[in-house]
């Protein structure tokens, strides 16, 4: 991802980190720019900036380095940028110290995992060449630490052999795994809600031309978990040709693209015109699709009904889990059972998944929901939990429905409503043609494409701020 020349890693690290000195103003690193063809090499160039400036200075690295346990950086130009290392605890941990006086603690494990000499990772692939399962990190110690120019140069001891390495330092800022960094990332990570219920409102044309506007789009989907795009060209194509700008679609059981039409004989409730309540989209599938599209190519005056609802289903379990600790908790725990079973089709499916409602992480945060009543097979848990599994999931429903992020939005033609499906519940209300039409066309893409689409833009084009938790089971 990173492997062409110059890219701009941005340093999510330790300006969190524990703060000994809250008068201490210093210059905020920004960004390191790294010539990745030679990533090793000490070419690289810090993007420093102060608190109160926009505009970045890049300035360049070189170390006054002593050869010692305590080597001090130094940058070019009239501002000092240090930092200082310190070996402790026997050689199991160094700490450094940045030059706004905050603190970051690494494991000599932890940095041997991630040497990046040539010996322990690959040039060009970036892979790792090291099994670190092999290593006992009983036996390991750093022996030797110094700093020269952006380059932790670290020697460990591991019992039997010696290994000398290297670790850059944008690495260590990046990944500074103190309480306050951790937290720091949680915050830039944390979604928003619509102000208003005004859905946030892109235009076709400039996301076609710029990737500023592509940023834009995704961010919103991202920050919100919805946003129109206005002005597609109305034609059957367009939406997977849209869609496409971002990655390959992802096929469904219904193929890579589906039409959303009324159908005397539908083989599928979203093909007729009966209401349709919030739900995850193929909620029965390990990984549910991802960002949902759908272009509405024809949406007539003269039909009644028919407008889309959302609501966001991450925001609403949190509220379950204020409210009603006890039913969180057991639609966290005690599982559903949701199939698609439809033998009688030209590619028969017998699909069935069981998992809770609600996934939340070691930290207790939310990570997946997933809610589909359309799709539910027969309750499959023990006797004493089938009263309150049934008594949450009405709790449940109820505040999906009251809402304040429940939305109501009838398309226009030339509309399309991207949004995302592991996060978002989406439904519509039931209809009469009265001899107009109702057509969308629809199309999925994948989560974690998304997601990597909005960060490299974010990177490029943005923040470089870390993209927000899109309910894919990641921890981050
Ligand atoms: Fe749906
Ligand atoms: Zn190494």
């Amino acid at each position: 991802m990173f492997s062409s020349a110059a890219k701009v890693l941005h340093l999510f690290g330790c300006r969190g980190a524990r703060s000994t000195s809250s008068r201490f103003r210093a210059a905020r690193v920004d960004a390191i720019q790294v010539p990745t063809s030679d990533f090793h090499e000490r070419t690289s160039s810090l993007v420093i900036r102060g608190d109160d400036e926009n505009r970045p200075v890049v300035r360049n690295f070189s170390a006054s380095a002593r050869a010692s346990q305590h080597t001090v950086l130094q940058l070019d130009g009239t501002q000092s940028q240090n930092a200082t290392i310190e070996v402790q605890d026997d050689g199991r941990i160094l700490e450094v110290t940045w030059r706004d006086n905050t603190h970051s603690r690494y494991h000599g494990i932890w940095l041997r995992h991630n040497c990046q000499c040539s010996d322990c990772k690959q040039a060009f692939s970036g892979q790792s060449l090291i099994e670190v399962s092999e290593i006992d990190p009983s036996q390991l110690k750093i022996s030797n630490a110094k700093l020269i120019d952006d380059m932790l140069e670290v020697e460990w001891d591991e019992g039997q052999t010696v290994h000398h390495g290297k670790v850059p330092i944008h690495l260590l800022h990046e990944n500074c795994y103190s309480e306050e960094a951790r937290r720091r990332r949680k915050d830039e990570s944390r979604i928003k809600q619509l102000h208003g219920g005004v859905i946030p409102r892109h235009c076709y044309h400039d996301i076609v031309k710029s990737d500023t506007a592509m940023l834009s789009w995704l961010q919103s989907i991202n920050d919100y978990g919805l946003a129109v795009v206005t002005d597609i060209p109305l034609h059957e194509g367009a939406v997977v040709e849209f869609a496409e700008l971002v990655s390959p679609v992802q096929f469904g059981i219904y193929g890579k693209t589906y039409d959303i039409k009324y159908n005397p004989e539908p083989i599928n409730i979203a093909y007729s015109s009966v209401p349709l309540g919030f739900h995850t989209d193929y909620i029965y599938l390990e990984a549910p699709l991802g960002v949902h599209l759908l272009h509405c190519l024809r949406f007539d005056p003269e039909v009644k009904g028919g407008e889309s609802i959302f609501v966001d289903a991450f925001l609403v379990a949190e509220e379950l889990r204020e409210k009603h600790p006890d039913h969180f908790e057991t639609l966290v725990r005690v599982p559903a059972t949701f199939q698609k079973i439809h033998v009688d089709r030209d590619f028969p499916v017998y699909m069935k998944f069981q998992t809770p409602t609600i996934t939340v992480n070691h930290e207790k945060e939310i990570v997946a929901v997933r809610w589909g009543p359309y799709f539910e097979a027969p309750l499959q848990v023990a006797e004493e939990d089938v009263l309150p599994y049934y008594q949450a999931q009405h709790v449940f429903g109820k505040l999906l429905q009251q809402s304040e992020t429940r939305l109501k939005y009838r398309l226009q033609p030339g509309e399309c409503v991207t949004f995302n499906n592991r996060r978002l519940l989406h439904g519509r209300e039931g209809f009469t043609l009265n001899g107009g039409m109702r057509f969308f066309k629809g199309c999925y893409l994948n989560i974690d494409e998304v997601k990597s689409k909005t960060q490299l833009l974010m990177i490029t084009e943005g923040t470089g701020k870390l993209a927000k938790r899109v309910g894919n089971h990641c921890f981050l």
